[in-house]
C-alpha cells in the first residue's frame, strides 16, 4: 500500500478517493478539505475571532487543531453538562488539549453556573435528555460568543453527521429543515454565525487525524444518546458506502450544490421576529418564546427554572442503554 502522492508506505486507505496516503499527505488532504469548505461557504476569515465548541471528542478537537494549524485565531468553549463520569472525563480531554498547546478554553458548567445538569433537566421537564442537552448547548454557545465578542461559533459536525441528518430530513420530506440544513447559519440579531468546517471529512478520517497528530480524545459516546435515530441512519449510509465508496459525500455535497439552492426561499429565518428574553436578555426566536406573567421568557430560562428547582437526578436513572449495547453501536459506526 503506497501513498498516492509520494509513493512512500501508506498509513490509511480512503476508498472514496480510490487512494492510499502516508501520514504527511493524509494531513495535507484533510487541511485542503477544510480550507475548501471554509472558502466555498465563506465561513470566516483570518480577521474573525472564532469560538470552537469542543466536547472532548475527536471531531471537535480535530477541528480546533485544524483551524489553529491553518493559521486562524480560535479559542475553545466546553460546556460541562453534568452527565456523570462521561462529562468529567470529556472535560479532562478538552482541558489537556488546550493546556498542551497554550490555547484558551472557556468552560461553562450547567451545575455550577445554572444549578442543574442534563439528567435532572430530562427528569424535570419530561423531555428526552438530548433535547434538554441540545437546547442548553445552543443557548450557551450563543451567549458565550456574544459575551466574549466572537464573530463565529464552530462545531465539529462532520460529513457522517450531516449526511445522516439529511437522510432523516429527506425520509420525512421535512422541507423546512432541508432548506436550513446548510453548513453556515448567518448571524442575526443577537445570534452569532455558526459554521461546520468538517463537512467534507468523515468520522473515520477525523479519528485518523487525531491518531496521526497525537490528540487524545474521549472514545466513549454520551451514555444518554440511547435511541438516537441518527445512529440508525449512519448505519444505513455506512452500508451503502461500503458497497459503493463515495456515496455519502456525493449525497450530502451534491445536496449542497444542487438541491439547497432550489430551497433557498424557504431558508429565510424570521430575522425581525426576534425579541429579548425578559430574564436573560438573550435574543429569542418566536418558536422558542413563551409568555410568563405577560413577559417573554426564552425556552432556556424556562428550562433552568424548572430544572434547578428539581432534586438532582443521577445519570444512571435516566440512561437506557447498557454498555454492551453502546459498544456494539460504536463498532458499527467505526466501520
Ligand atoms: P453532538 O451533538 O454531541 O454530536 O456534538 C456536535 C458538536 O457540538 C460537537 O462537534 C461540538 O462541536 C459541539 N459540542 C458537543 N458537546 C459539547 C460540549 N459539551 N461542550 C461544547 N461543545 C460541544
Ligand atoms: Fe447531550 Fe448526550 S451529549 S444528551
Ligand atoms: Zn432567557
Amino acid at each position: 500500500m503506497k501513498c498516492r502522492t509520494c509513493r512512500e508506505p501508506a498509513i490509511i486507505d480512503l476508498p472514496r478517493h480510490n487512494a492510499n496516503f502516508c501520514a504527511e499527505h493524509f494531513l495535507q488532504l484533510c487541511r485542503r478539505q477544510v480550507a475548501k469548505a471554509i472558502h466555498d461557504h465563506q465561513m470566516f476569515t483570518e480577521a474573525d475571532r472564532i469560538l470552537v465548541a469542543v466536547s472532548g471528542g475527536k471531531d471537535s478537537l480535530a477541528v480546533w487543531d485544524l483551524l489553529v494549524d491553518l493559521g486562524y485565531r480560535a479559542d475553545g468553549l466546553y460546556i460541562a453538562l453534568g452527565i456523570g463520569e462521561y462529562s468529567d472525563e470529556s472535560r479532562g480531554y478538552a482541558e489537556r488539549f488546550a493546556a498542551e498547546r497554550g490555547l484558551v478554553l472557556n468552560v461553562v458548567s450547567l451545575r455550577e453556573d445554572y444549578g442543574y445538569d442534563v439528567p435532572t433537566a430530562a427528569k424535570a421537564t419530561g423531555r428526552v435528555p438530548c433535547s434538554a442537552c441540545g437546547m442548553s448547548k445552543r443557548h450557551l454557545f450563543d451567549k458565550a460568543a456574544v459575551d466574549g465578542g466572537y464573530d463565529v461559533v464552530v462545531t465539529g459536525h462532520n460529513l457522517d453527521d450531516e449526511a445522516s441528518v439529511l437522510f432523516g430530513n429527506a425520509l420525512r420530506w421535512d422541507v423546512e429543515y432541508l432548506a436550513r440544513q446548510l453548513p453556515v447559519l448567518p448571524a442575526r440579531h443577537g445570534f452569532p454565525r455558526k459554521v461546520k468546517p468538517l463537512i467534507r471529512l468523515t468520522e473515520r478520517e477525523m479519528a485518523a487525524w487525531c491518531v496521526v497528530r497525537g490528540i487524545d480524545y474521549i472514545i466513549e459516546e454520551c451514555p444518554m444518546a440511547a435511541g438516537n435515530r441518527h445512529l440508525g441512519y449512519k448505519e444505513a449510509l455506512n452500508s451503502l458506502e461500503e458497497k459503493s465508496p463515495g456515496t455519502k459525500a456525493s449525497y450530502y455535497l451534491g445536496f449542497l450544490d444542487r438541491m439547497a439552492p432550489l430551497l433557498a426561499d424557504l431558508a429565510v429565518t424570521g430575522a425581525d421576529s426576534v425579541r429579548p428574553c425578559a430574564r436573560c436578555g438573550a435574543a429569542t426566536g418566536v418558536a422558542d418564546e413563551h409568555a410568563v406573567d405577560g413577559e417573554i421568557v426564552c425556552a432556556f430560562c424556562r428550562l433552568v427554572e424548572r430544572s434547578a428547582a428539581h432534586a438532582p437526578v443521577s445519570v444512571d436513572l435516566v440512561r437506557k442503554k447498557s454498555r454492551a449495547e453502546r459498544r456494539a453501536t460504536m463498532e458499527v459506526e467505526a466501520r
